[in-house]
């Protein structure tokens, strides 16, 4: 049976950290770090994860201002928001919640914010950084999952990763991540995603699995092989007529047959997830420091 990784309890861990930190920067002087994320129309998982976001923030004494704006909202109205914002020596980190309402083009809504401020690391800028191997805000779900790795001491050396799902935001980033030299990284790294024949070829050669399209229980036993590590970034919403909100979040990985076969495993909710949020905190200390110390 496959040792759960508790990325709860590594999130709670970090975020005591940060807030130790945030302690400091007053007694020195400084302000607290000041997160701004803006939120477009009425998608309820949005609504819940800037709720979340939200919430971190003031448990670590961070300031956060959350911009709600309507579905209707125009690019132009959008753009202006930032741009406001991006001028605004009060705010250290901005965030857009995604995916945009239709009609919203969101690569230059991600390309109007400011590269110092881009605390979701999705500016091209600092994708150029990351795939350079230089320092920047890396994207808060990649993060955390290296992050988790390391503080669950998962060797990750010479290792075959296979990774499904080529998204911007989590399979795109977290090849470069763990393709990159150095401790914590230098895995061989196959990318699949839905034009790959097979996947099951890959998968069954991995010693690490990271699934990340948003298929609910998409990796199935016969696709794991046995001693993998397996990492859960799925968190579709599904229908649960005995849960109070009437659904449930489910992974991308078969969790109760996948499981004892595992070495490692990461539970949905309660893996990932936290991680992705303790990533996003951690960006915008690093962003706030920067600024105030200039
Ligand atoms: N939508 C899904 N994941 C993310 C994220 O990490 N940041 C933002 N801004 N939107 C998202």
């Amino acid at each position: 049976m496959a040792t759960i990784i508790d990325g709860k309890a590594i999130a709670e861990k970090i975020k005591g950290e940060i807030a130790r930190q945030v302690e400091q920067m007053l007694k020195r002087g400084m302000r607290a770090p000041h997160l701004a994320a803006i939120l477009v129309g009425d998608d309820g998982a949005s609504m819940t994860y800037v709720g979340h976001k939200e919430k971190a923030c003031a448990q670590v004494g961070f300031k956060s201002t959350v911009y709600r704006l309507d579905k209707h909202t125009t690019q132009k109205e959008l753009l202006s928001l930032i741009a406001g914002i991006n001028d605004d020596d009060s705010i250290d980190g901005l965030i857009v919640q995604l995916p945009l309402p239709e009609g919203l083009d969101e690569q230059s809504v991600i390309n109007a914010i400011s590269a110092d401020k881009d605390v979701d690391g999705f500016h091209p800028f600092n994708t150029g950084k990351m795939m350079l191997g230089l320092p920047t805000f890396l994207p808060a779900t990649p993060y955390g999952i290296m992050t988790l790795l390391k503080e669950s001491n998962i060797e990750t050396k010479g290792k075959h990763c296979v990774i499904i799902g080529r998204s911007n935001i989590v399979g795109k980033p977290m090849a470069n991540l763990l393709s990159a030299k150095g401790d914590g990284a230098d895995c061989t790294v196959t990318l699949c995603h839905s034009r790959t024949p097979d996947i099951s070829h890959f998968t069954l050669d991995a010693d690490i699995i990271i699934a990340a399209l948003g298929h609910p229980k998409f990796l199935t036993r016969d696709m794991v092989k046995p001693g993998a590590v397996v990492i859960d970034v799925g968190i579709t919403r599904v229908e649960d007529k005995s849960k109070k909100s009437g659904f449930r979040l489910q992974g991308d990985v078969d969790y109760e047959n996948v499981a004892p076969i595992a070495s490692y495993i990461t539970p949905v909710p309660g893996g990932v997830g936290p991680m992705t949020i303790v990533s996003l905190l951690k960006n915008t200390i690093t962003a706030s420091l920067k600024k105030q110390s200039l």
